[in-house]
């Protein structure tokens, strides 16, 4: 059943690039250039009312929601708040009919994204379902649903629920431009066509899989590191950081680069691993000076940044690479050096990589 892995996580990583390609699937027209969401039955009208968009989910699917904030707001040019569930709900959040709001859940079963949803409803919002089992209590109490074609997921630990939930929020901030004519048809196209190339692009990394393994090793013997990174970046150093945690239990914190120097940096002491995402084309520079700071208080920084960069080199102790792509894009080729990570420190620990302690797949109580 582990199909010759010697994990699920390990088996559902190596399954990312089949997973985008079933999510992308039949929601890409034959010319290539264009999105077809017909699962989505929202009117052209509808879209054009919506006001503000909420994103609510729990763990990783929250973290899936923040790269869908900056995907939405930039496709869509619409506003966007992401919240974890068991915090909107208490926050008597403004909903109203010109609300949209997207659930992340990969179960479709967590109690409070339930129960969100349910709250959302009342107040009149229309709600879209991000879900990756078909007839879920998510799925069949939202109006509309987009299904991630993952697979089931059997580790604790979401990693292809995640990156195809990614997937699906390209998907939909490219239906949500095309019905509001927010972004050029040849912007549109290109995005489409990068979006195509990411399957192979994630083989590309999952070729390397040995050389992440090295790193998990240097890394396991640590109690305590930090992922810091800007923009889509940081959110996916909230990803890679929560992975760590919740499998190899070793404590980490993902920071905004930039904001170090506003406290965290006292944490920064000799041999300190860091780890630093400059996959953001046009932050890199910001981010090297910040990966500086942290090497003058003399942290050990693994660097991950886009093939062709060359920069970085200098300014890191060991550094990996990964195909490029476009930045908006990045976050479904970024993530997966650091579930590799994750797994493989897990592993160097002797922890049951599938079965962390503490935690449960399905979180079904609030
Ligand atoms: O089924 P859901 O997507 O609603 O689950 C949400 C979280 O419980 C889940 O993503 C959790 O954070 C994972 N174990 C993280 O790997």
């Amino acid at each position: 059943e582990k199909a010759g892995f010697d994990h699920f996580m390990l088996k559902e990583i190596y399954e990312q690039p089949k997973a985008y390609r079933d999510t992308m699937g039949s929601r890409i027209d034959e010319s290539g250039t264009k999105v077809v969401l017909n699962e989505v039955k929202m009117t052209a009208e509808q879209v054009k009312s919506i006001q503000q968009v909420h994103i609510i989910a729990c763990g990783t699917a929250y973290h899936a929601g923040l790269v869908g904030k900056s995907i939405i707001e930039k496709l869509a040019r619409i506003p966007v708040e992401t919240d974890v569930a068991s915090e909107y709900r208490y926050r008597s959040p403004i909903i109203t009919p010109n609300t949209l709001v997207i659930v992340v859940s990969q179960s479709g079963e967590t109690a409070d994204t339930l129960a969100a949803l349910r709250e959302a409803k009342r107040c009149g919002a229309r709600v879209v379902a991000i879900t990756n089992v078909v007839g879920s209590s998510v799925a069949r109490e939202a109006d509309d649903v987009i299904v991630t074609w993952a697979g089931p997921e059997i580790a604790v630990a979401s990693t292809k629920a995640y990156t195809s939930q990614l997937i699906a929020f390209y998907l939909f901030g490219l239906y949500l431009a095309q019905t509001l004519g927010s972004q050029e048809a040849e912007y549109i196209a290109s995005v489409v066509s990068e979006l195509k190339e990411l399957p192979a692009k994630v083989e590309q990394i999952l070729e390397q899989g040995e050389a992440f393994k090295d790193w998990a090793e240097q890394v396991a013997s640590h109690n305590n590191l930090f992922f810091i990174g800007r923009g889509l970046d940081y959110a996916v150093a909230l990803e890679g950081s929560l992975k760590l945690k919740e499998i190899s239990y070793i404590h980490s914190e993902a920071y905004p680069a930039g904001e170090l120097k506003h406290g965290t940096l006292a944490l920064i002491e000799e041999g300190v691993p860091v780890i630093a995402l400059a996959i953001q084309d046009d932050l890199f520079e910001k981010t090297v000076s910040n990966i500086k700071e942290v090497k003058a208080r003399g942290a050990y920084v693994f660097g991950l940044h886009a093939e062709g960069e060359t920069e970085l080199v200098k300014a890191v102790d060991q550094v990996f690479s990964i195909p490029h792509t476009l930045p908006l894009l990045s976050p479904a080729l970024s993530v997966v050096p650091l579930q590799l990570l994750a797994y493989y420190a897990s592993l160097a620990r002797g922890n049951d990589v599938d079965k962390p302690r503490n935690l449960a797949k399905s979180v079904t109580v609030e």
